[in-house]
């Protein structure tokens, strides 16, 4: 990070850990995104025309496939546009050990901060309990405040006000995505829950007491995690991170990815009606909304990884505009995700990106044709950073991957970089292709490999040699690989990039 001042200190802790708030200038989404700092799981809150924004900092290594997260931070402005301004970043304003007696560190999760009747700020987080019988150790937390950027102290020192085993007779769900809502009556809402379970009580004027039993929500389409109450004009709006994957999912291609969906309703515990999908997949593969209104306009916030050496676990957060529209209950718009200016692209002799692709056998859910062309070579990928045909014991012997242009190309090679988990020869997991070649469509629509081109490489490398060949034309190619085998079982093929070659740059 730039950091172009060093304009406040404050107390992070009620152990008195001073720490640097830095200031720096945004260039646009990401909000802060040069990668000197991840933050994820963002809860905005609007006090006195500045907008807060309470985040997760993610703390994974690059190539570390699991959340770290052990403390959180905020984010401050009083810029009115996703498009840059001046931000302050307040770090480590909490830890979980720091303000829950009863909780270690580590699985500093999606927190939120809501104001109370009371004028002071309620921070609800997700920890993990040091002392639980409960075969989940996740338990909500709730701490208080006199001001937004803490120093935060447990409002219920005896312990969580949720968890598998509070409020008895407690639940099998983990215990996680606490979201709040201190109603225009003064009545306070909270919900929670992750993995496909969404829980809601009305909490008792000492924001820590469940009042009643519970609500379970089960008709919010595709809910997996992340939700985020809130309320406009007297309607009541859940959104959530959802997944309902599948060829025809209007959210979500593979079984990793995350789309923003929301419902309404007209009374705060629901019943909740499904309502769509307001932002598509992002970068990273989970999603997390916050939405609030801010300076006279609507705003969600999310993350992505598009900062600099970004990743599904180094995540950073961005916010757009959120619109209604005019119908009863309004509903929200299609959110437009705004991007920071990048730089002018460095030609390249790959014209794959601009392909249609496809493969003739079906991909399995939790991988992704498009990973075959998005200019990412990962070296530690998810399945969705990848196409693969692993399908356990019936992983298919000859795979057709095709790239297809809505005109004629001219190409004199292709690169393909293999994701393997399994030696060379191995018929289980994703061992390297036995083989493969590349063919074209002919001017007479016939497909015909491709001339004179030199070796098909195997090796499992994140740099491959490229296969150089006659230069054609053509306006689709497709490449056959043959899998791994031995008896009469083979291995899955796994691809993470896939390029084809002009013979110039451009
Ligand atoms: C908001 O403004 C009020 C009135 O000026 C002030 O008392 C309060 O401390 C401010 N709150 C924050 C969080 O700045
Ligand atoms: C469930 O959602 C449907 C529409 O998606 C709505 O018609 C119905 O009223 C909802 N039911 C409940 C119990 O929320
Ligand atoms: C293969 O290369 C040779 C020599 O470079 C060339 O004469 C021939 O036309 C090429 N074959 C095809 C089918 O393009």
């Amino acid at each position: 990070m730039l950091f172009t001042s060093r304009s406040t200190w404050i107390l992070a802790s009620a152990s008195v850990r001073a720490l640097a708030a830095t200031t720096f200038q945004s260039t646009g989404n990401p909000i802060l995104a040069d990668g000197s700092y991840y933050s994820a799981d963002p809860a905005p809150l609007v006090i006195n025309d500045t907008l807060y924004i309470l985040a997760g900092r993610d703390q994974a290594a690059a190539n570390v496939n699991n959340f770290v997260m052990n403390e959180w931070e905020i984010f401050s402005t009083t810029s009115a546009t996703p498009a840059g301004g001046s931000w302050t970043l307040y770090p480590a304003i909490a830890t979980p050990q720091s303000i829950f007696k009863w909780a270690i560190a580590g699985t500093a999760y999606a927190a939120q901060i809501v104001k109370g009747v009371n004028g002071k700020f309620y921070l609800y987080a997700p920890v993990t309990e040091a002392n639980s019988n409960n075969a989940d150790k996740f338990a909500i937390g709730v701490a208080v405040s006199s001001s937004p950027l803490g120093p935060f102290t447990d409002a219920h020192p005896v312990g969580p006000i949720l968890s598998q085993s509070i409020p008895s007779p407690g639940n099998d769900i983990q215990n996680i995505d606490p979201t709040v809502l201190v109603d225009d009556d003064g009545k306070v809402y909270i919900y929670y829950g992750t993995f496909g379970a969404l829980r809601g009580y009305q909490l008792s004027s000492d924001m820590a007491t469940t009042v009643g039993s519970v609500t379970t929500v089960n008709n919010l389409t595709g809910f997996f995690e992340a939700p985020w109450i809130m309320k406009r004009s007297g309607t009541y709006y859940m959104l959530y991170a959802a997944n309902n994957a599948g060829a025809n999912s209007p959210c979500t291609p593979t079984s990793y990815h995350a789309c923003i969906a929301y419902g309404t309703a007209s009374s705060p515990l629901g019943p909740w009606t499904f309502r769509g999908v307001i932002l598509d997949i992002v970068s990273s593969t989970t999603s997390h909304p916050g939405a609030v209104e801010y300076r006279g306009k609507w705003y969600l916030v999310y993350h992505t990884a598009d900062a600099t050496n970004s990743g599904h676990f180094r995540r950073s957060v961005a916010w757009d505009e959120l619109n209604f529209d005019t119908q009863s209950p309004p509903r929200i718009n299609k959110v437009v995700q705004t991007r920071r200016a990048v730089t002018a692209p460095v030609p390249t002799r790959n014209l794959a990106a601009k392909a249609k692709a496809s493969s003739v056998n079906a991909t399995p859910i939790q991988y992704w044709v498009e990973a075959l062309h998005d200019g990412k070579i990962p070296s530690n990928p998810l399945p969705p950073d990848y196409w693969c045909s692993y399908d356990g014991d019936a992983s298919p012997k000859t795979n057709t991957l095709i790239y297809t242009w809505s005109w004629a190309v001219a190409l004199n090679g292709v690169r393909m970089a293999f994701f393997a988990d399994q030696p060379a020869g191995s018929n289980i997991g994703v061992p390297p292709p036995a083989s493969w070649k590349v063919e074209y469509l002919n001017p007479a629509g016939q497909w015909t490999v491709v001339a004179n081109s030199s070796a098909y490489p195997v090796t499992v490398t994140d740099n491959p040699s490229e296969v150089k060949f006659t230069q054609i034309t053509t306006a689709s190619i497709r490449a056959v690989l043959t899998a791994s085998v031995s008896g009469n079982q083979y291995g899955g093929i796994g691809v993470k990039e896939w390029e084809a070659l002009a013979p110039t740059a451009s």
